[in-house]
This record gives C-alpha cells, sequence and structure tokens, in this order.
C-alpha cells in the first residue's frame, strides 16, 4: 500500500514537471520564435517582393505601398488623405527598418474620389514620386484586372504590429491568407460593416495583417489583387481582414498613371 503510494506521488510530481517543461518550451516557441509577425507570419529575409515600399510619416512608418511603375506607389486612401505631403516619404529596396533604403519625397497624391472616410470605401491612393527609382533596384507589381476567386491563397506583407498593439517588427514580415468571398465576410460583418464591392476579405486562424500593414500589397497568384484596408482587431477569430479590391479601383490607378507621367 505504502509504497504504492510513493509511486504514485512520484509519477504526480514527474508528470507536472513534464507539464511545465512542455509548456515552457512552447510558451519560448509563440513568443520568440517564429509564430509571432504581421501577424502569424514570417520574416522576410530575402529581397524577394522588391516591389513593396515603407511610406514614413513625419519620420515615423506610418503605411505600405506597392511600386507599379519607378515613380508611382499604390497605397491605402485612409494612409495619405489627412497629411501634408512634404513630410512622406517611401522607402523602396529595403527589409528591415535598419536599412532606410532608397528614399524619395512625394510630389503629388491622387486619392480615389469615390473614397469615403466613413465608411473607408474605394480605399485607394497613388502617389507620384518626386524622382524614379532605379529600375535595377525594384520589379514593379502587376495589376489583377478582374476579382480572384474565394479560396484562392495570397501573400500579404507589412511592417505592422505582429499582434493588437503589438510591437512594430525590425524586419518586413510575409503572411499567406485565403480570400473569403464576399457573401461570407458580410455575415462576420453583419451588424458592424458593411462590405462593399470594392473589398475582398481574407481571413485564416491566427494570421491577419495588422496596424501599419495598411496600403501595402496583397498578391494573388503573383499579381496585386488587393491594398491592406482595415478590420476588427487583428487575427481575431470573427472578423476577416479587409482588402480594397484591385480590381474594382483598376481604371482609377491605370488613369492616374497616364494622367500623371
Ligand atoms: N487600418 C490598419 C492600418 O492603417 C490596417 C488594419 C488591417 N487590419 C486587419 N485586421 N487586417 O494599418
Amino acid at each position: 500500500m505504502y509504497s504504492v503510494s510513493t509511486n504514485n506521488a512520484m509519477a504526480f510530481k514527474l508528470k507536472l514537471i513534464f507539464q511545465l517543461v512542455i509548456y515552457l518550451s512552447w510558451h519560448h516557441m509563440l513568443c520568440t520564435g517564429i509564430g509571432e509577425r504581421i501577424v502569424g507570419g514570417s520574416s522576410v529575409t530575402e529581397k524577394k517582393y522588391t516591389y513593396f515600399v515603407r511610406v514614413h510619416y513625419e519620420g515615423i512608418l506610418w503605411c505600405g505601398g506597392s511600386l507599379v511603375r519607378n515613380n508611382a506607389v499604390v497605397t491605402a486612401a485612409h494612409c495619405v488623405s489627412d497629411v501634408n505631403v512634404k513630410e512622406l516619404r517611401v522607402h523602396a529596396d529595403t527589409i528591415s527598418l535598419r536599412d532606410e533604403g532608397i528614399v524619395r519625397q512625394v510630389k503629388k497624391v491622387v486619392i480615389s474620389s469615390l473614397y469615403n472616410e466613413r465608411t473607408t470605401n474605394y480605399d485607394v491612393a497613388v502617389l507620384i514620386l518626386a524622382s524614379a527609382i532605379p529600375n535595377s533596384s525594384f520589379t514593379p507589381i502587376q495589376l489583377q484586372k478582374t476579382p480572384v476567386a474565394a479560396g484562392t491563397k495570397c501573400l500579404v506583407i507589412g511592417h505592422g504590429n505582429t499582434k493588437e498593439n503589438g510591437k512594430i517588427p525590425t524586419q518586413l514580415q510575409e503572411v499567406w491568407v485565403p480570400v473569403l468571398s464576399r457573401n461570407v465576410c458580410q455575415r462576420r460583418y453583419a451588424g458592424v460593416a458593411r462590405i462593399t464591392r470594392s473589398m475582398l476579405c481574407a481571413w485564416e486562424s491566427g494570421k491577419d495583417s495588422c496596424g501599419g500593414d495598411s496600403g501595402g500589397p496583397m498578391v494573388c497568384n503573383g499579381q496585386q489583387a488587393g491594398i491592406v484596408s482595415w478590420g476588427v482587431e487583428c487575427a481575431d477569430s470573427r472578423y476577416p481582414g479587409v482588402y480594397t479590391d484591385i480590381s474594382s479601383v483598376y481604371t482609377f490607378i491605370v488613369r492616374t498613371l497616364q494622367r500623371y507621367q
């Protein structure tokens, strides 16, 4: 009897120690490992998304953007609707905040006339740079002309928070998320917001864009299909990330590029 209970106590202690070790290693992995990025993404360690740019405002990281031409950047309207254009800087050819990259001032901000600040409808803007980025240091991203199918896995990149109210990562982050149909997305946002025809949603558990990623590109099948726009919380199980649907603003972008060479 006695020996049995001793064995039990021993086994119990061992089990506790074992559980503690497992818990600590998990905790270590989640907090310092690959887990905690864009939200649920990983660090970009090579310059493979050379169309990506950071948009800084008054010296601080503000938004993301994408080079569609050597002197033109697509970003979100809400990133630049209320700013002093002189204080904007575009940083190209860099994947780390430690490296300022190729820096350009902005000559002109063109916001879609359909943009609605209250509903975030048509959240798109084009920045015309004061001087061109050398063609040898980037490849422009092609724009997706037609809507992408639900279920398509897309790449989202940015320097935004790695969790709600989290820290800004030093290294550029990437995450892959599947596109959600507009109907499903509207149901998720029922009573909260309207998902319009200029919006595209993407969602996967634990993976999302977050504050600071806005304006950055969502790339599906090698073409830009979305612009990081908004969402309720980040990586919330209920609310998908919402992106501007490039196919709905394609004409605006192309016309703007023609108008401002
Ligand atoms: N509005 C944010 C920004 O300005 C982007 C938020 C994206 N949120 C999301 N849950 N996907 O950076």
